[in-house]
């Protein structure tokens, strides 16, 4: 069954890690976002919306349309005073015209199944000369092959069935680009990122990590015995013991109004 971002069970599903300097590092390469104003649209529990915060926006606002989602991230953002929080659609926001210079969409876009009418919010939302940026997993990204740092290449190794359900919602590259034209943003670019997601001591902690399908939608595909066959599966395939640094590989849109 598809993740229910409503649920309150999932509620710390995208919470508790911090953004790597491997994200740091190429949103800079990117944009400075000092002094800026930022909507991170989709935030779920606002791992990213503190990390704009953190890199020195003048204010980030974190959206999203799950309210258990909007509670987790402003209980774990009470030290942020630059950071608010809403629940909105990203295909209708309610927010007033130009209100960023930059917007972000991270992990959200493969969700939705108006991808243009959110395109045409995002521009609506930014000032002239802002930046929308989009990261999510192409289906080259998802079919990487796996690794003792690619961990989810494991998922689709062991259910194969997986991989069909991620290539049906996940975007396609020129897809994108050219949406993003219909929509009206120019200066189109795109980059590839392999994002550093969590560093394990050992496989004890991916497995519990894993067990709880923290962060990782495609999981709720699977019922709890076929987990557990997958965190066997993956046991034997990595060294235990020793620390795990997962990664995945991303694609990251951006695009000028
Ligand atoms: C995969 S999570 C990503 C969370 C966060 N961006 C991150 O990368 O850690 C997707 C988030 O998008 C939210 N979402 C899904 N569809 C949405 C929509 N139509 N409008 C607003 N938020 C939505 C979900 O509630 C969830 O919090």
């Amino acid at each position: 069954m598809p993740i229910n971002f409503h649920d309150k069970k999932d509620r710390c599903s995208y919470a508790k890690r911090q953004a790597d300097s491997s994200w740091i590092t190429k949103i800079l390469e990117i944009v400075n976002p000092r002094g800026k104003h930022v909507v991170d649209i989709g935030c779920g529990g606002g791992i990213y919306t503190r990390a704009w915060a953190r890199l020195g926006a003048a204010h980030v606002l974190g959206l999203d349309f799950s309210e258990q989602m909007i509670q987790t991230a402003q209980e774990l953002s009470i030290d942020y005073q630059n950071t608010s929080f809403q629940g909105g659609n990203a295909i209708s926001t309610g927010l007033e015209d130009k209100y960023a210079d930059i917007v972000f969409e991270r992990a959200l876009i493969h969700h939705l199944s108006d991808i243009p009418r959110c395109l045409s919010e995002s521009s609506r939302l930014l000032k002239s000369g802002g930046i929308f940026i989009i990261q999510e997993r192409t289906p080259e990204d998802v079919g990487v092959p796996a690794s003792k740092e690619h961990i989810r290449g494991y998922f689709f190794e062991k259910f194969p069935h997986l991989l069909d359900i991620e290539y049906k919602r996940r975007p396609i590259k020129n897809d994108i680009q050219e949406k993003l034209r219909f929509a009206g943003f120019n200066d189109i670019k795109e980059y590839s990122l392999w994002e550093t997601r969590r560093t394990y001591q050992n496989f004890s902690d991916l497995a519990n990590d894993l067990r709880e399908r923290t962060g990782r939608s495609i999981l709720h595909e699977l019922n709890d015995e076929q987990l557990e066959e997958l965190i066997k599966y993956i046991s034997i395939k990595i060294p235990s013991g020793e620390a795990i640094i997962e990664k995945d590989r991303w694609t990251i849109w951006t695009a000028k109004r």
